[in-house]
This record gives C-alpha cells, sequence and structure tokens, in this order.
C-alpha cells in the first residue's frame, strides 16, 4: 500500500462485535492495543496487561475479522526478558488467537528481539515515540521527540526495527516534520496516532475516536460520533418506559 500511495486505516479493537463492524467498514487493520487495560478495564496504564487478556481479546477479534489484518500488541515483560521468552510468548499469542502479527514497543534495544520474531515466521509491527510501557521511564505521556538527540535516537530506532524485519511500526505523539521524515526514510509504512499527517497510515483508540470514552481527551484525537452521550440518553429512556410500565407492550410480548 505504501508504494502504491494508498494510505492505511488502522483501528485498535478489542471484541468481535466491533471487529465485525470495523471489517466491514473496511479498515485495514484492526489492532487488539494493550491500551485494552485502560479503556475497557479501568487501569490507569497498560503495565498491568497480561498475556492470557491479550489472548483473550485476539481471540475474540479474529473471530468477527474476515479480511482486515489483526495485530496483537505484546504486552509488558513479556518479550523484554529474554528472545526465548519473546518467542514462546508471541508464538502462543500467534497459535492460541489466529491473529496475523504481534506489535511491540521500543527502537534499537529490542531489534534483536524483532528479528529473532522475523526469523522463526512471527511478522512484528514496531511501536516508536510515546511508548505507553514506558510511562514512567518518559515522566508522562507527552510528545517526544521534540530535541534533537531525541529525534536523532528515533531516526536510528525506526532504520534499526526496519533493519531487522519488522514490517511496519506505530509513531505515536510525535512532531509531524519528525514522522514525515520518518516515514520518508522507510520503506516500510509507519502507522501515526498523534504523528501528523505524513504518515503512511493512521491509527486511533476506537472508544476514543467513537466518542464512547468522553472522559479522555486529547489534541490528537479527532471524535467522529459522540456515542457516550447516545449510549446515556437511549439508557435513561429504557430506565423511565421500565419504571412507568411502557415497556414491554404487546408488541413485545408473546399471548400465548
Ligand atoms: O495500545 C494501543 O492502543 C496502541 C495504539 C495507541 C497504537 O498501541
Amino acid at each position: 500500500m505504501k508504494q502504491g500511495g494508498e494510505r492505511i486505516v488502522a483501528l485498535t479493537c478489542y471484541d468481535a462485535l466491533f471487529a465485525r463492524l470495523l471489517d466491514g467498514a473496511g479498515v485495514d487493520i484492526l489492532l487488539v492495543g494493550d491500551s485494552v487495560n485502560q479503556v475497557l478495564a479501568g487501569a490507569d496504564t497498560t503495565l498491568s496487561a497480561t498475556l492470557e487478556q491479550m489472548i483473550y481479546h485476539t481471540r475474540s477479534v479474529r473471530r468477527g475479522a474476515e479480511r482486515a489484518m489483526v495485530v496483537c500488541d505484546l504486552p509488558f515483560l513479556t518479550y523484554q526478558v529474554s528472545r526465548e521468552e519473546a518467542i514462546r510468548n508471541a508464538g502462543r499469542v500467534m497459535q492460541e488467537t489466529g491473529c496475523h502479527a504481534v506489535k511491540l514497543e521500543g527502537g534499537q534495544p529490542v531489534a534483536g528481539t524483532v528479528r529473532a520474531l522475523v526469523d522463526v515466521g512471527i511478522p512484528v509491527m514496531g511501536h516508536l515515540g510515546l511508548t505507553p510501557q514506558s510511562v514512567h521511564a518518559l515522566g508522562g505521556y507527552r510528545v517526544q521527540g521534540r530535541d534533537q538527540k531525541t529525534a536523532e535516537r528515533l531516526q536510528a530506532d525506526a532504520k534499526a526495527l526496519e533493519q531487522a524485519g519488522a514490517f511496519a511500526m506505530v509513531l505515536e505523539l510525535i512532531p509531524a516534520p519528525l514522522a514525515s521524515q520518518i516515514s520518508k526514510a522507510l520503506a516500510i509504512p509507519t502507522i501515526g496516532i498523534g504523528a501528523g499527517p505524513a504518515c503512511d497510515g493512521q491509527v486511533l483508540v476506537l472508544p476514543d475516536m467513537l466518542g464512547l470514552n468522553d472522559r479522555f481527551t486529547a489534541k490528537f484525537v479527532k471524535r467522529y460520533a459522540a456515542l457516550a452521550e447516545d449510549v446515556r440518553e437511549a439508557v435513561k429512556l429504557y430506565a423511565a418506559e421500565v419504571r412507568e410500565g411502557r415497556y414491554p407492550g404487546p408488541e413485545h410480548s408473546f399471548p400465548t
């Protein structure tokens, strides 16, 4: 798609219901992000996401996806300890979920692991910039690569991931000109989130862009719907109708 100048459309997805909807709407990549731990499980960070949790959600997404590529995030500490553990854990994800690829965070320090996974036949997507599994080391959820030194490191990280065999990479929360430089320097596609318009594709966290997670606001998130409001209104109407005896009516009941 990059070679053909076609933009890649990605969204996070955590269950079969939405997977069917997104797949049917033509989304190219369904990313089962470890953001599920925050968005659906209510945790403060992604750090406590487990392999079991990711396998459960990825298996569900895979059941709902006929055409889209399904990518599963490897959670914190499932790929950093050793290459052997990374292969075992990523292999489990591939075997038990039927997904097409895994994603992991980091640059040069994980390039050897990316190579080891690719060598055993596991497609790997990288993730650079704001890497949420390192949120405490980064001092918070903030834009990365604003200074020359970090920008140069991110460029070298991107090259290292490509050379290690990654097939694509997420660029999260980095200045648009830097994302543009990295995207131009790579043959593999970049998928941006808060990284400007020059990336080869875009990803957003689904409940954020649907306005379902209406407590979360960020400059880079465009809301394409206001589902939280729709849900609140629908549930209030249902509650009122039940309380007032207006639901169920004869049309919802079985006479015999
Ligand atoms: O976990 C996630 O949802 C992600 C995206 C934000 C890229 O990694």
